[in-house]
């Protein structure tokens, strides 16, 4: 395994086994210890133990090469004593203590294991309303939030993350205001990602400039009108003043939702890459596709290779997985959906010689990420045809389609942001561009270290103008862009995500969107003297366009960030 001097802290930190506070296993020895557990799944399919022991060799092969690695929770917990597996819960909200109180225990219990929950708040009655056996009032979705957010501090997950929740809100909630400006005070709701579940007939109301309905979630009648125009602008006020809410569009959503007899879609996962139906859980996974370019061209052949044996891995851990719940383990078992996705594609875009902007670059995302998508299916049909279709297959969408092909898995393709998988391999993260060129990292003395992307280091000695001078200078902002010294086709290669319109972010967010299952992790970045209305055009392009979601930041916008490229570690 060839790992980075970053990669070896946080595996040291966070990933590899430790006894009384001491490391006791190597790198190597964790990828064996998960290779090792996620193939004994195959017992449950007659497999002899060579093939069990062929199995796991492939598993190892591919996280070794660094080509493919699961996400964070099973590489801390295969083979050891939580062997929670999943990054990816939503739990439901029902409207009543119990209910409530049951969510909290739930979250908490999975926090502990290192997964990420999401909920929507939406069913629970408005401020104010009428407790029927108190004769009191109701606090309101966000009072409880605040509970959900103490407890998530105070768990900590045991030491390995700190948790993550995702809070939905329906446009259509009584409490949308007091939700939207929510996260204006930044000293609140820090465990939580916000976002507006936005409907189409809001985004119908807001184009034509027409009141919409807040609807009360229990007993279905109109509480009042909005201006649909006025709660968008007031979004777009909140994002553009520190990021949140972001939104997620969740008619589109259950567009895609493949088992609508089961359950509608009414939250994602932290991060929002993964919709959910109440109780499911998602274990995700990334193909490194900085590791797939030889010769200026993408090795298509090893691609559908990494992809058959990822999609065999991802089904295997469902097996292998100690659900937090019963309720959790039945609806993952009947649904049994994956998350394949990628890490390193502003790498393999250098590689390729296309600039991130380009068209060839939004054509290359939809011919990879196609791939991705068709070969994850045929290999989720060859372990249907081995294994079994998922128990809810009947109840789905494929079977219902003219031509349906059988599949193991529900779903199949996420993009993640892999914030950490991608400091494992040494990639650029997701789908996002490269964040800077070279930046200044502090280390724990106080010692001051410039460190630059690799490819750009090779290029300029390559090229003769590499200095640590100009290197120096590049790391004060992150970017390369005017740099004289440095050729013109060189600046257009090493473009950053603050380099980039906000409008190319968006296209390829829709780009990658086309071709995958559930949802795509992007932050669309925006230069600090960006308006309002640049993050109104944004949220609207990426509603034309088809994305699920969308989450912009704007430079230095929130408290505390002086400079967006340096770095503390
Ligand atoms: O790279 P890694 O596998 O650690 O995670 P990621 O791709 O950055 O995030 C994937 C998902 O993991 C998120 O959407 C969350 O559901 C979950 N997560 C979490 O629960 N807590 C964190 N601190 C980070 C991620």
């Amino acid at each position: 395994m060839e790992l980075s001097q970053n990669a070896r802290i946080v595996l040291e930190k966070r990933y590899l086994k430790k006894e009384n506070g001491q490391v006791i296993e190597t790198p190597e020895q964790l990828l064996k210890r998960v290779a090792q557990n996620v193939a004994q799944a195959d017992y449950n399919y007659q497999k002899s133990p060579e093939q069990v022991a062929e199995v796991e060799q492939g598993f190892f092969e591919i996280m070794d090469s660094l080509e493919f690695l699961p996400n964070s929770p099973t590489l801390m917990n295969a083979g050891n004593e939580l062997q929670q597996l999943s990054a990816c819960f939503v739990l439901p909200v029902e409207d009543s203590m119990e209910g409530i109180f049951d969510a909290l225990k739930y979250a908490a219990l999975i926090h502990k294991s290192g997964g990420g929950t999401g909920f929507s708040f939406s069913r629970l009655r408005p401020k104010h309303d009428i407790v029927r056996t108190t004769g009191g009032v109701a606090s309101g979705p966000l009072s409880f939030m605040k509970i959900f957010n103490t407890a998530t501090d105070v768990v900590k997950q045991g030491g390995t993350r700190r948790g993550a929740n995702m809070a939905i809100l329906r446009v259509d909630h009584p409490d949308i205001i007091e939700f939207i400006k929510a996260k204006k005070n930044k000293e609140e709701f820090t465990n939580f990602n916000f976002s507006v579940g936005i409907t189409q007939s809001f985004m119908d109301a807001v184009v034509n400039s027409e009141n919409y309905p807040l609807v009360h979630p229990k007993q279905g009648h109109v509480v009042e009108e909005l201006s649909a125009q006025k709660v968008f602008d007031l979004l777009v006020e909140m994002a553009w003043d520190n990021g949140e809410p972001g939104i997620v569009f969740l008619d589109r959503i259950n567009q895609d939702n493949p088992t609508p007899a089961v359950g509608d879609i009414e939250s994602t996962n932290p991060c929002g890459e993964q919709p959910l139906l109440p109780y499911e859980s998602c274990n995700l996974g990334s193909v490194n596709l900085s590791k797939f370019v030889r010769n200026q061209a993408i090795d298509y052949d090893r691609l559908k290779q990494v992809i058959h044996t990822a999609i065999h891995f991802l089904d295997n851990v469902i097996d292998m997985n100690q659900y937090p719940l019963p309720e959790v383990e039945q609806i993952t078992k009947a649904n049994r959906k994956i998350g394949l996705g990628v890490m390193g594609f502003a790498d393999m875009l250098i590689q390729l010689g296309l600039p991130y902007q380009s068209t060839q670059a939004i054509q290359t995302a939809k011919d990879v990420m196609g791939f991705i998508r068709q070969e994850a299916r045929n290999a989720s049909n060859t372990l249907a045809e081995k294994r079994g279709m998922f128990p809810n297959f009947p109840n789905s969408i494929y079977q219902q389609a003219s031509k349906h092909l059988p599949l193991r898995n529900a779903t199949l393709t996420t993009i993640a942001p892999t914030g950490t998988l991608s400091i494992l391999a040494s990639s650029s993260s997701g789908i996002e561009p490269l964040y800077s060129i070279a930046f200044t990292r502090t280390i724990l003395d106080g010692q001051k270290l410039v460190e630059v992307h690799p490819y750009f280091k090779e290029l300029a000695e390559q090229k003769g103008f590499y200095s640590k001078e100009l290197i120096e200078r590049i790391a004060r902002t992150g970017s390369v862009q005017g740099f004289n010294e440095v050729p013109q086709d060189i600046q257009a290669l090493f473009v950053t995500a603050h380099d980039i319109t906000p409008e190319a972010h968006v296209r390829m967010q829709a780009a990658f969107q086309e071709y995958t299952d559930n949802a795509v992790s992007k932050t669309v970045n925006f230069p600090h003297d960006a308006t309002q209305d640049d993050i109104s055009q944004a949220f609207i392009l990426a509603y034309q366009l088809g994305c699920k979601g969308i989450t912009v930041y704007r430079d230095g916008s929130r408290s505390g960030q002086v400079l967006s490229t340096s770095n503390t570690t």
